[in-house]
């Protein structure tokens, strides 16, 4: 159990870990590539540990010299591994190999832990098969572990993504590299690009077309080119401190070289509509966000504005913090995160002293004014790094807090409790 005081006053500057997704991403790439690359700024958390991993057993080597690491894929290209791939809590790691083991020839098993293991394959598992690999795992949902033979003969599919899903439309572009033809991707709603902007990077040919709010991917077949990757900071993670600079009532936070791709912000619009006192100013590393404390108002948020809803649990307390019932809409896939986060947020919003209600896939918060007003609450984490940060941010702008199962932070953010303490004034 870990303990959240509260504090008086909350000042300092603070610059969040490497993107996941960048992170993922740069390793699979350098993998993929004959040759050395090189990657700064990686994360330091526990499911770009597990992607790395896998790229060794799948036969990549990876040297750290000073901070940087080297990576090194075989120039024959990678090829199956006798034991099991491991993807802990990562559901990138898990849905983007799948993608890349699709094209390699032989039986490979993917694991997850408790919380993967209940998350659904079957977004990936039917545009992969179309593509000629065939991926099992556990009911229709085909939930992990997965099996998944791999074929040296796949296809290009011209596919829509139902539910938009950047792990999804990655596994397709990475199975993309290796299939016969092209490979086209649609997507109703643009979600965050690092894979295809990186394989662009990596001297792949691919054409990225907007369609009113969606986009279409188009990959043709290749190897990526081994190249120096510098990963950006998360501007998910950057979110937890906005959120905490604007619901303490004595707080003034700096979030430096945060990176403001349009499908990774929405949370700042969300934030400015409550009434938020934000600042950004940018730099050559990325914005910087100035958040100062703010009386906040309820607002209407929908999916769409915040693609992947990563930022929704926090946004859950900034909306318990705010004066009115906020409405958040079409959050359906909040369901299927690394824990239930539509109910997972509820409940947090409840523990904090809300009165809170859903219709659907949408739910309701009446926030209390302030977060002086916050209950102290328990909260177990569920295996799930967004809940931690979300209850610890409202624990210590509130009354404080108890996280059971705090220690499931380190998947993203191994450090964030120590950030935080260095904002105590
Ligand atoms: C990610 C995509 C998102 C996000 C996840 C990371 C990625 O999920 O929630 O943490 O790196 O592609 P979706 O597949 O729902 O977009």
């Amino acid at each position: 159990m870990r303990r959240v005081e509260p504090v008086a006053a909350l000042t300092g500057v603070v610059r969040v870990p490497g993107d996941k997704s960048a992170s993922h991403r740069a390793l699979m790439l350098s993998a993929l590539a004959a040759g050395e690359s090189t990657i700064e700024g990686l994360s330091p958390g526990l499911d770009v540990a597990a992607t790395s991993q896998i790229m060794i057993q799948l036969g990549a080597q990876r040297e750290d010299v000073a901070g940087v690491v080297h990576v090194s894929g075989p120039a024959s290209g990678l090829r199956a591994s006798e034991s099991s791939l491991q993807c802990g809590n990562s559901g990138t790691t898990m849905r983007l190999v799948s993608g890349i083991v699709s094209s390699i020839e032989g039986e490979h098993r993917l694991e997850g832990d408790d919380s993967l293991s209940r998350r659904p394959m079957d977004r990936i598992a039917v545009p992969l098969d179309l593509m000629g690999s065939r991926v099992t795992g556990e009911g229709v949902r085909v939930t992990p572990p997965l099996t998944i033979h791999g074929s040296r003969n796949l296809r290009g599919i011209d596919y829509r993504v139902p539910t938009p899903s950047a792990q999804v439309k990655s596994a397709i572009l990475l199975a993309g590299l290796a299939a016969q033809g092209d490979t086209i991707v649609h997507e109703a709603l643009r979600t965050r690009t690092n894979t295809e902007d990186m394989l662009r990077l990596a001297g792949v040919q691919v054409t990225s077309t907007n369609v009113h709010a969606g986009r279409h991917v188009v990959i043709s077949p290749g190897r990526p080119l081994a190249r120096a990757w510098r990963v950006p900071t998360d501007p998910s993670q950057a979110a937890f401190f906005c959120v905490l600079g604007l619901i303490h009532d004595q707080a003034d936070v700096e979030v430096i070289d945060v990176d403001d791709a349009p499908e990774r912000t929405g949370f700042l619009s969300v934030l400015s509509r409550m009434g938020a006192d934000l600042t950004l100013t940018p730099g050559t590393s990325g914005v910087t966000i100035r958040a100062r404390s703010s009386q906040l108002r309820a607002t209407e948020i929908h999916a769409s504005q915040i693609p992947s809803v990563d930022e929704a649990p926090v946004l859950t307390v900034a909306a318990a913090a705010a004066s009115g019932v906020s409405a958040f809409r079409d959050m359906g896939e909040l369901r299927l995160k690394e824990s239930d986060r539509f109910e997972g947020s509820m409940t947090l919003a409840r523990l904090l002293g809300c009165r809170v209600w859903s219709e659907g896939d949408d739910y309701f918060v009446e926030g209390v004014g302030g977060a002086s007003a916050f209950n102290p609450f328990v909260i177990n984490a569920g295996l799930d790094h967004r809940i931690v940060m979300s209850s610890a941010v409202a624990g210590l702008a509130g009354r404080g807090c108890d996280i059971d199962g705090a220690d499931t932070v380190s998947s993203s953010y191994p450090g964030f409790f120590e950030d935080l303490a260095s904002l105590r004034r």
